[in-house]
């Protein structure tokens, strides 16, 4: 099932995510349907806030950035908690699917170290570094209730404020199923 990914304004993508049992009846399909919408809407990731769900789960797949390097990298991220970030922060032109038709660069730290258990309930302790760990720590930062562009400078944020405001209020365009906060309920 494809699920409308919620766009920026959603109080759900303010808020930090809670954990989810690991056997939970519907954890399986939920993380079809996730791969599923991420898939349709060409994202490289997606985080259960931005489908309206405040559960702490990413799913990524980030082999179109760089599919030989990030070959296999389908994963699914339950309850996962950041351990350290370290590393040289490098700029990277980011987008949201929450956030349709804006891309602006964003400072990250080179390598995050993440504990979080997969699709099989196994437990990982990982540091991923470069392209992969982006797409990690943009989709973890969903968790903690913060998007890409909280890391602008009020500058930069001026000048794509008229952006913004589109989606605020329901003016913008995206091509594939997306949630606009209802007009008149602000
Ligand atoms: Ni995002």
């Amino acid at each position: 099932m494809i699920y409308p990914i919620v766009a920026l304004g959603n109080p759900v993508l303010k808020e930090r995510a809670s954990e989810i049992e690991l056997n939970h009846p519907e954890l399986k399909t939920l993380i079809n349907d996730m791969f599923e919408t991420m898939y349709n809407a060409s994202g490289v990731g997606l985080a259960a806030p931005q489908i309206g769900k405040s559960i702490r789960l990413f799913v990524i797949d980030a082999e179109p950035m760089d599919e030989e390097k990030l070959k296999g990298a389908k994963m699914v991220f339950i309850n996962p908690l950041r351990v350290e970030e370290e590393g040289e922060p490098w700029p990277y032109e980011e987008g949201c699917l929450s956030i349709p038709g804006i891309r602006e660069a964003v400072k990250r730290p080179e390598k995050i170290t993440i504990q979080y258990h997969d699709e099989t309930g196994n437990s990982h302790k990982r540091t991923f570094e470069g392209m992969l760990a982006r797409v990690i720590q943009h989709e973890y930062d969903h968790l903690e209730g913060k998007l890409f562009i909280d890391y602008l400078s009020p500058f930069r944020k001026k000048l794509i404020q008229n952006k913004l405001n589109d989606i605020l209020k329901a003016k913008a365009k995206a091509e594939y199923p997306i949630r606009f906060i209802p007009q008149g309920k602000r």
